[in-house]
């Protein structure tokens, strides 16, 4: 098996599943710097776009592609080469495409499909001014695009409003949902779907604090939501999608209303992937190199299915325990150090809530 790998800087994360299969790997990078270009057998350094990809597959005759691709502007272009080497060349690309990505690509779209096949999301407005603003506040103003929480503004007032159109003329405005922030991610491949189990990720706060700066647990347990009930509308939003990959979901609960909002789909590797695999064992990454190799089942997922506490801490600079090699696997790891220096994580899982304490205390 011969797999073409797009984008170098999460290749560390799957490298040794890559090679505990034997897989040949090829990697095209934009960037001749960037990390991971010692890992694969070969590297490719092409311009940025998805032309030198799409040649280098077709030349090297590469029996699938995965785009590792962990930010939002590409995926489009991803999509429109997905269904050019599907159609006319019968190679699988594992990724989202042209549908789905222009769906949930645009946080404006994404509302209207929720609301198109009956899933809960905040009330919203579009706003071309202030003043015509009618929900209550707290609002929360956002733009189509973007991820990490950039553009994004918890409004109190209409002067904060006013203040967000100086630099905007136009907003998405929902209402501010004061409750549990919840991602999980669903795994999608020709027509079969599962939802993987929820992560929390900390309460809504009036600052707008980003999940990414919080601390965050699997399995999901807030009081009063049922996991099932994400999972289920989890895999519904994705079957809808009807496309193939990592589908990440951001979820909203609100106690005071007993309701559960949808707020975003990200069709790409994501941020919760390391926690997900903590608390199950099932990794995003290696199952879309399952899906190239023709190894992705509801069966094989359930067999791994594993069931531990977990938690996920921002810690800036990890000094703890080295881990085992290879260092980016739980299968030979209890705790995974991730993100660039400054910002890493620290994700560690254990059987108990007790021993998941322990061995915090352990490494931070
Ligand atoms: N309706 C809302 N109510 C309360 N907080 C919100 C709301 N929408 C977004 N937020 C806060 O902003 C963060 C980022 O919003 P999100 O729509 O997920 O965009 P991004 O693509 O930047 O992650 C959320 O994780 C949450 O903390
Ligand atoms: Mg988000």
């Amino acid at each position: 098996m011969k797999l073409l790998f797009i984008g170098s800087r999460l290749y560390d994360d799957l490298d040794w599943y890559v090679k505990s299969k034997g897989i040949e790997s090829i990697l095209t990078e934009s960037n001749e710097e960037a990390i991971n270009l010692d890992l694969p057998d070969q590297v490719f350094i092409v311009p940025r776009g998805m032309d030198g990809p799409k040649q280098v597959a077709l030349m090297q005759k590469v029996d699938a592609v995965v785009p590792l691709i962990g930010i939002d502007p590409p995926l489009i272009d991803v999509a429109h080469m997905k269904e050019e080497l599907e159609a006319e060349y019968d190679i699988p690309v594992i990724a989202a495409g042209v549908r789905a990505v222009e769906l949930t690509s645009d946080k404006i779209r994404t509302k209207g499909f929720y609301t198109e096949i009956g899933v809960e999301t905040p009330n919203y407005q579009i706003l071309n001014s202030s003043d015509e603003l009618t929900l209550d506040f707290p609002v929360v103003l956002k733009q189509g695009q973007g991820q990490g929480g950039k553009d994004i503004k918890v409004a109190r007032s209409i002067g904060d409003v006013e203040e967000y159109f100086k630099e905007f003329d136009q907003a998405l405005c929902e209402e501010f949902i004061e409750g549990a922030e919840i991602s999980i991610e669903v795994l999608g491949f020709n027509g079969e779907f599962v939802a993987l189990p929820p992560i929390y990720k900390g309460e809504t706060t009036l600052e707008g604090t980003h999940p990414l700066n919080k601390t965050k647990t699997g399995p999901c347990m807030v009081e009063g939501l049922d996991n099932n009930l994400v999972q289920h509308t989890a895999y519904k939003v994705a079957k809808n999608l009807d496309s193939d990959g990592i589908f990440e979901m951001d979820f909203m609960y609100s106690r005071k209303n007993n309701q559960l909002y949808a707020i975003e789909v990200n069709t790409r590797p994501n941020g919760t992937r390391y926690l997900t695999t903590a608390t199950c064992g099932v990794n995003s990454l290696c199952e879309l190199v399952n899906m190239a190799i023709g190894e992705f089942s509801l069966s094989n997922i359930s067999d791994k299915l594993q069931y531990f506490y977990s938690t996920e801490i921002p810690i800036g600079n990890y000094h703890g325990p080295a881990p085992n090699e290879p260092v980016k696997s739980f299968e030979v790891n209890d705790f995974v150090v991730h993100g660039p220096e400054g910002y890493q994580r620290v994700t560690a899982r254990a059987n108990s809530k007790q021993e998941l304490e322990n061995l915090v205390e352990k490494l931070i």
